[in-house]
């Protein structure tokens, strides 16, 4: 039983798999690179997932998203095409490494970091990050849903935040796409960085970056774009100069599938969904003695996974348990998130994490709330 969504989506709807074979099978070709028919057909599948990320994210124009190979490279173009020595970024103490390593890395170049702490719920104050602003403030930085206790941060005051200091706003939907609704024009992202392989059921490998129109970005990558091959540099034109060599066309024909499937199930319904289910798992989990559960109190202000540890229980044996015991895959440790597992007491041992999916059941959340009380008490008695 597969529980660990938040690190990638699995089972996908089956019109993915059929969407990828016909891109591998039928098409084949390489988008942009030739004037034949399947090159051209190619071409169009990338066009209409394009498309249909606009219409996902309420894009005005799709033109300003570049297609990448996960949310890590997506935050990477973000940060090193828009940052440079003398500017300073503000971040969370709830990121994962994705952004904490590539401003960190930058840092190393002159930009200055400031880590705002969340509280011990997960929860960041929109107050401090406003006292963090300095008069070179050039981006906030920040995810929307924390990946290891689900804090959902209130985007839209850090959006109205950013535009009254005239700093960039730089969305990590990493835990959110497919989960919460983004409305990118309503609330005037700036840079919106998204896996395509989470919440929005495409195949690994996948993954975008939305650029606002007035947003200056430099490439991080140099190489052939299939245009204005006379030119040395790097051709500027959005998005296929951010997008050199040959894309992951069956990845992009799976996430526009994945895509179509949620907008025709409905986003609110794949939520609720998910939500009962995490509940679910909640209220059985709150009564097993020693039992401890992360992030906000109100389940409305988290969403996506749950975090709980076992008191005399290690977090990651018992998702060994889980797994040889009961076949259930769950992710235990820190979650490429220290700095997020500092701020909720859970670090260096981390928590044990759930995060059901669209075709998850009642059924099988009751048989892993059964199986963590059976573990549970296999561990502290052998200890
Ligand atoms: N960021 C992914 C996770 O939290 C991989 O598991």
């Amino acid at each position: 039983m597969y529980l660990d969504n938040a690190a990638t989506s699995y089972p996908k709807p089956e019109i993915v798999y059929e969407a990828v074979l016909h891109a591998m099978r039928d098409v084949g070709a390489s988008p942009g690179r030739g004037g034949y028919r399947l090159s051209l057909e190619a071409g169009r599948i990338v066009f209409q997932a394009r498309e249909t990320v606009a219409r996902f994210f309420s894009i005005s124009d799709s033109s300003r998203i570049i297609f990448t190979h996960n949310a890590t490279g997506a935050l990477n173009l973000a940060l090193q095409g828009t940052l440079a020595a003398g500017d300073h970024v503000i971040t969370t103490s709830m990121e994962h490494n994705s952004l904490l390593r590539p401003l960190y890395a930058l840092r190393n170049k002159g930009v200055e970091l400031s880590i705002v702490t969340a509280g011990p719920d997960g929860v960041v104050s929109v107050e401090d990050i406003q006292q963090a602003l300095r008069a070179n403030t050039r981006m906030i930085a920040v995810s929307h849903v924390s990946n290891v206790c689900g804090a959902i941060k209130p985007i839209k005051e850090l959006a109205e935040l950013c535009h009254k200091a005239g700093a960039l706003f730089l969305l990590d939907a990493a835990q959110s796409a497919g989960y919460l609704p983004i409305d990118v024009d309503n609330l005037a992202i700036d840079l919106l960085a998204v896996p395509g392989h989470k919440g929005l059921l495409g195949p690994g490998g996948t993954g975008l970056l939305y650029v606002a129109n007035h947003v200056r970005l430099k490439p991080i990558i140099q190489g052939g774009t299939g245009t204005h091959s006379t030119a040395e540099e790097q051709p500027l034109v959005m998005p296929d100069g951010f997008e050199a060599g040959t894309h992951n066309l069956p990845g992009i024909a799976g996430l526009h599938a994945g895509m179509e499937f949620l907008l025709e199930r409905g986003l609110a319904t794949v939520y609720q969904h998910e939500n009962v289910l995490l509940n679910q798992a909640e209220q059985a989990l709150r009564d097993v003695p020693g039992v401890t559960i992360y992030g906000p109190v109100d389940p409305s202000d988290r969403c996506s996974v749950l975090s709980f540890t076992a008191s005399g229980v290690d977090s990651a044996l018992l998702a060994t348990e889980l797994d040889h015991g009961f076949d259930i895959a769950v992710r235990a440790g820190l979650h490429c998130a220290p700095l997020t597992h500092r701020t909720l007491g859970t670090f260096p041992g981390g928590t044990v994490r759930v995060s059901p999916g669209w075709s998850t059941t009642r059924e099988e959340i009751a048989f892993f709330s059964d199986a963590v009380v059976q573990c549970i008490a296999k561990i502290r008695k052998s200890a």
